[in-house]
């Protein structure tokens, strides 16, 4: 791995297989970057648990099918670093030293854990290890000294948290680390099925992992114009969510789809027809990558215990010059 270029660090909290949405909107950018610059994907395990400690059963097999669609979209980890957050202990260290400097008041007033507090009402989620979120995210990052940060929208309160946290450390001790700096992945917003954000508690999602059979019962399903009963009705692309996919799958035709639609010229069966082909095309690459990950056992296992190791030699030399500047 090239010294020389900038540090890369981002996770995902491992919530079981991807839909098409987590690609287009953060693990396509990553696939990207992998040649650019020093990449560490860690699966944030132990971010998992500040909200689901209750019930763990499916943690390893949602791990196990996040990486497998990690490796199915291209992250090579040749390229890049993957790895379990858990495996490499210097993460909780430097959380740990990092809790020591960080003012509660900081953590009280990040936007997402008042609004977490309110919408997982119901889970116990007031915890120690919940308020602790971004310390933990930020140790994630600090302990590669990581310059750029690729995150969505959401994300952007714990970087400002990350950076409020670098200035002191810094101020207090030595200056050890460098502020990240987000980059915010290049979005293309991809609706749900049914319009709404595409989300797996709403059931309205295509995975990754689809077969063409999936994929062309969930397009058949998708909401079209309300208004456009039968073929003959003139259609209104703007409220139609394949219309929207469309857009992004099939760009080149996307002119003539308009027409056709308004004009009522094509029917919707049709439309979707079409769309389902394109997404199944689209997919096709990643299925067949999928095909040879799945046909070498054991891979997951090496990939992540192999990036561990990697991972842990760049932390544990951050971990021993942290030490020696806080005079632990
Ligand atoms: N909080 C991030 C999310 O929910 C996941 C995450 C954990 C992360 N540690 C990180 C992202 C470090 C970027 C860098 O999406």
């Amino acid at each position: 791995m090239n010294q020389e270029r900038e540090t890369v660090l981002s996770g995902m909290r491992p919530t079981g297989r991807l839909h098409l949405g987590n690609l287009l909107g953060a693990l396509d950018n990553w696939v990207k970057m992998q040649d650019q610059y020093r990449c560490f994907f860690p699966v944030v395990d132990w971010h998992a648990l500040t909200t689901g400690y209750e019930d763990t059963a499916e943690l390893r097999e949602n791990i196990y099918q996040m990486v497998v669609d990690w490796l199915s979209a291209g992250l090579d980890p040749k390229k890049c670093v993957i790895f379990r957050q858990s495996h490499v202990k210097e993460h909780a260290e430097l959380h740990l030293l990092l809790s020591m400097i960080t003012p509660l008041a900081w953590l009280e007033r990040v936007p997402t854990y008042k609004e977490q507090l309110r919408e997982l009402q119901g889970r116990e989620i007031a915890t120690y290890g919940f308020l602790g979120y971004p310390v933990l995210m930020a140790a994630d990052i600090l302990v590669y000294k990581a310059t750029k940060v690729p995150v969505g929208e959401d994300q952007l309160p714990h970087l400002e948290l990350t950076r409020e946290i670098v200035r002191r450390f810094n101020y207090l001790y030595k200056p050890v680390f460098p502020e990240p700096q987000a980059l915010l992945n290049r979005v293309t917003l991809l609706p749900g099925l049914d319009g709404r954000k595409m989300s797996k508690s709403y059931g309205n999602q295509i995975d990754l992992s689809a077969t063409p059979e999936e994929v062309k019962a969930k397009v058949e399903s998708m909401i079209t114009d309300p208004a456009r009963i039968k073929k003959s009705d003139p259609g209104h692309p703007d409220v139609c969510a394949v219309f929207q996919y469309r857009k992004i799958f099939m760009p080149r035709t996307i002119g003539e789809t308009e027409e056709a639609c308004r004009g009522a010229k094509v029917g919707c069966v049709q439309c979707k027809r079409e769309l389902a082909k394109a997404l199944v095309d689209f997919l096709a690459p990643i299925t067949e990558r999928r095909r040879q990950v799945e046909a070498q056992p054991g891979l997951v296992e090496d990939v992540l215990r192999d990036g561990a190791a990697r991972a842990r030699e760049v932390a544990s030399q951050t971990l021993a010059e942290v030490r020696d500047v806080m005079g632990i």
